[in-house]
């Protein structure tokens, strides 16, 4: 469904990983975490906590919140406005957000 707009070859070697549900999951220098998760075929990335629907990206640019994942153990990170780094940890959202 999602393409990149570049026409580039495969993912290029290196450090450039994140784990994503306890995989390795490799990326390109300055893709976003849902860059890099729906170029590997993630998804949906959580469910609606109401009635459990799939979610997963939709606007790329911070306005839907569709793509709500938890982060280095941070719930509710918008992954279309977070840049991947090495080593960072990604799980999908489960259920709501809880409040500290
Ligand atoms: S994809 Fe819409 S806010 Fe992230």
């Amino acid at each position: 469904m999602f393409t990149r707009v570049e026409c580039s070859s495969a993912l290029p070697a290196g450090d450039n990983v994140l784990i994503f549900e306890g995989s390795q999951l490799p990326f390109r220098p300055g893709d976003s975490v849902a860059a890099a998760l729906l170029e590997a075929g993630v998804s949906p990335l959580r469910k609606n906590p109401v009635d459990e629907s799939p979610r997963a990206p939709f606007c790329m640019m911070g306005v839907c919140f569709e793509c709500l994942v938890e982060i280095d153990g941070k719930q509710n990170q918008q992954s279309c406005l977070t840049r991947a780094h090495p080593g960072m940890v990604v799980r999908r959202q489960r259920g709501a957000r809880t409040l500290a």
